[in-house]
């Protein structure tokens, strides 16, 4: 097979160590693979190289893509789509790996849908939101990297005794405000997923001034409905009467070298990817559930919704109480 990478939509930390193991499982069946940059913009350009062994040795340990990744506009139209076909014709490309979150997936089962190419979907996004996999590549990273940022905010939270708001990404989905906000020890966390009531938090915070709590932490995930962690902090303030702080960590999140695990998923997960094109398995994201890796058709992967594990919400109040 000639196969065809690419990463696309936001970056996320491990997308390298996935492109790598896509690289290097496939050589060793005898297989080649051709590096496609910026994502499905470059399927439709034929901006396209091959990738040899060497092409990915150190980059295991780097986050971004080095295949360079967009939101493609063009990739959504059917001339679009007319053109990476044409392309893949061109460069007698068999199947394409394409590594990426939910936006990838649905240009994926529309590609494929339309022409008879073989694809395999690979779950990369901080944000965590694709169903057919427990964990997409780079969430590990994003939250360690907004956990960092936390604590170091909690000491000066601490001493000034201090209310901080602070927004983590997610888009529409509030896995990484969830998780961070049970690992930082937060006060309270404000997700999408869940309504939010503003006087119950105010009432939670002024309650936890009462009983002396010398930090107050909340997390709100960029996609709440009751607005970003500004908003939300002057209504708070309007409430309670409470001076506050914000921090928005912003792209820091999705930057740096990935996590041990995300590039044990990234990795596992590649080469699995290449093994199921050569068994001839198409149109789905290979996704990890329970420890195993399987195989999920791609409509299902965005038109399903994964569950937000409401036990961490749960345990954090318990445990902030
Ligand atoms: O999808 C990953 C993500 O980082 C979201 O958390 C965030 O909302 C979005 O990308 C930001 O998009 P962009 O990189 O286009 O600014």
């Amino acid at each position: 097979m000639r196969i065809g990478i690419l990463t696309s939509g936001g970056d996320a930390p491990g997308m390298n160590a996935a492109i790598r193991a896509v690289v290097r499982t496939a050589l060793h069946t005898r297989h080649s693979v051709f590096g496609i940059r910026l994502g499905y913009n470059g399927l439709i350009a034929g901006d396209i190289a091959p990738l040899d062994h060497a092409g990915v040795a150190n980059i295991i340990q780097r986050g971004g893509t080095i295949l360079g990744t967009a939101r493609s506009e063009e990739f959504l139209t059917g001339a679009g789509m007319k053109k990476a076909a044409r392309t893949m014709i061109e460069y007698q490309l068999d199947a394409l790996v394409v590594i990426g979150g939910e936006g990838t997936m649905r240009g994926a089962d529309e590609f494929s849908r339309r022409y008879p190419v073989r694809l395999v979907g690979l779950p990369a996004t901080i944000d965590n939101d694709l169903y057919g996999t427990d964990f997409t590549i780079g969430f590990d990273t994003a939250v360690n990297n907004a956990l960092e940022a936390i604590d170091r905010i909690r000491d000066t939270a601490s001493s000034l005794e201090r209310i901080f708001f602070i927004e983590v990404m997610g888009r529409t989905a509030g896995y990484i405000g969830l998780t961070v906000g049970l690992a930082s020890g937060a006060e309270e966390v404000l997700i999408p997923e869940t309504p939010t009531d503003l006087k119950k938090l105010s009432r939670s915070i002024q309650h936890n001034i009462d009983k002396g709590k010398k930090t107050n932490i909340v997390i709100v995930a960029e996609g709440d409905e009751a607005g970003n962690a500004l908003e939300i902090a002057k209504k708070v303030k309007k409430l309670t009467g409470e001076d506050f702080r914000v921090a928005v960590l912003g792209y820091i999140q999705r930057g740096g070298a990935p996590s041990a695990r995300d590039r044990v998923l990234a990795s596992k997960l590649g080469y699995d990817a290449v093994h199921a094109l050569r068994r001839g398995i198409s149109g789905c994201l290979a996704g990890e559930v329970n420890g195993k890796t399987v195989y999920t058709k791609f409509r299902e992967t965005y038109r399903r919704k994964k569950k937000i594990d409401r036990r961490l919400y749960k345990t954090l109040k318990t445990l902030a109480d």
